[in-house]
């Protein structure tokens, strides 16, 4: 049912006498029972940049509300599908909804709903901080009476009040950055894209981004889409999908993903023959990595005292890990996140922001 029908009768139910509809009253559209709705809605989207591939016939669904990650190496198409998503690219097939809007038939009410931060920086270096966003005010229709407002609002989230007046140029990487995340969403946009928002950033400046976008989603419900191929960054998200060669190739939630690799990750040193005997004896697959022998076992912690012994003095160390989004890659994909190279077009690329952030 359309949103404006089920605003129409909610306001109808309480514009008339009490008595008169108690019995029949309709059920809220924002009730608690419904199904959260999917904020986007993606089916067999291809996108193909000539003989390439970058986006392979994926279908996708997002919760209002969630923090969605898109998880894959340099070159999986995470950039070429956020920008069909706010109608940046035109899809080569398929369909994609954001906020109830078809982006190739309502691009404009999806940009209406939608915040941006892409992987290029996009702030005005000359302008201070807030002469920025009342330049993205003016381009959103913002009335001028809540514009001073909203910015202290946006400010204050991402800890750049105080600074307000201060030229951009005199700003670090990870200010510009928290700039942009602000000025993403002045407008009060359903979803906010985030494209590798913490990309070339060091660690500290890194868990303070992530600090702020937790808190914009706890303090105004912001759908949160973000992409990166930080394999830490992901396990933030409430959901992620595994993205390779245009291809997703899991969708879940960092634990049930984890859950995918079927244990814990043990490491043990010894002597020559341990790997057959471990082999042998737990019916697992190793692998020997050096003088250690890894393999997987579920409740890790919990088989050692066995292991020991069993293996009585031929045991040199033993490491007990969870499984890591690294190794749920690894699992999907047969390959590291890490040892992919981008192309060189890609690579140049991530070198020249790197070089516009520091
Ligand atoms: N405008 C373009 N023209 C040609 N090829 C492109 C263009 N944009 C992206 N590609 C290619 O599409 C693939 C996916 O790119 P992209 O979506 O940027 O990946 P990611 O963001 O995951 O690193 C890559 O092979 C990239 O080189
Ligand atoms: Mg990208």
């Amino acid at each position: 049912m359309p949103r404006h029908t089920r605003d129409v009768s909610v306001r109808g139910s309480r514009d008339q006498a009490p008595s008169s509809n108690r019995r029949r009253k309709p059920e809220p559209w924002y009730s608690l029972s419904r199904k959260p709705m999917n904020i986007i809605h993606v089916e067999n989207l291809i996108k193909k940049f000539g003989t390439i591939t970058a986006v392979d016939n994926i279908q996708l669904n997002v919760e209002s509300g969630q923090m969605f990650g898109f998880l894959g190496p340099n070159g999986a198409g995470k950039s070429t599908t956020i920008k069909i998503l706010a109608t940046l690219l035109r899809p080569t097939a398929g369909k994609a909804v954001v906020a109830g809007f078809d982006v190739l038939t309502n691009p404009n009410e999806v940009r209406r709903s939608i915040g941006l931060v892409f992987q290029d920086q996009s702030l005005d270096d000359r302008l201070t901080a807030q002469e920025n966003l009342w330049f993205h005010a003016m381009l959103y229709d913002l009335p001028s009476s809540v514009f001073v407002e909203r910015a202290n609002d946006v400010l204050r989230l991402v800890d750049l009040l105080d600074r307000r007046h201060s030229l951009v140029r005199t700003f670090s990487g990870g200010m510009k950055r928290r700039l942009e995340i602000a000025r993403g969403l002045l407008h009060h946009p359903k979803v906010l894209f985030l494209d590798e928002p913490t990309l070339g950033l060091d660690p500290q400046t890194r868990n303070a981004i992530w600090k702020h976008v937790k808190e914009l989603r706890e303090e105004k419900g912001t759908t949160i889409f973000m992409t990166t191929h930080y394999m830490e960054e992901a396990e933030h998200c409430d959901r992620i999908a595994v993205i390779d060669h245009g291809k997703i190739q899991a969708v879940d939630s960092p634990a049930m993903l984890k859950r995918m690799i079927g244990g814990d990750k043990i490491i043990v040193s010894g002597d020559e023959a341990l790997a057959d005997d471990i082999k042998k004896a737990y019916n697992v697959e190793v692998q020997k990595i050096g003088n250690d022998v890894h393999f997987q076992m579920a409740a890790g912690a919990e088989f050692v005292p066995r292991l020991v012994s069993d293996l009585a003095g031929r045991i040199k160390s033993i490491q007990v890990k969870e499984p890591s989004l690294e190794d749920v890659f690894l699992r999907l994909t047969g390959h590291s996140i890490r040892v992919q190279e981008g192309s060189s077009l890609d690579q140049l690329r991530q070198a020249a922001q790197l070089w516009r952030r520091r």
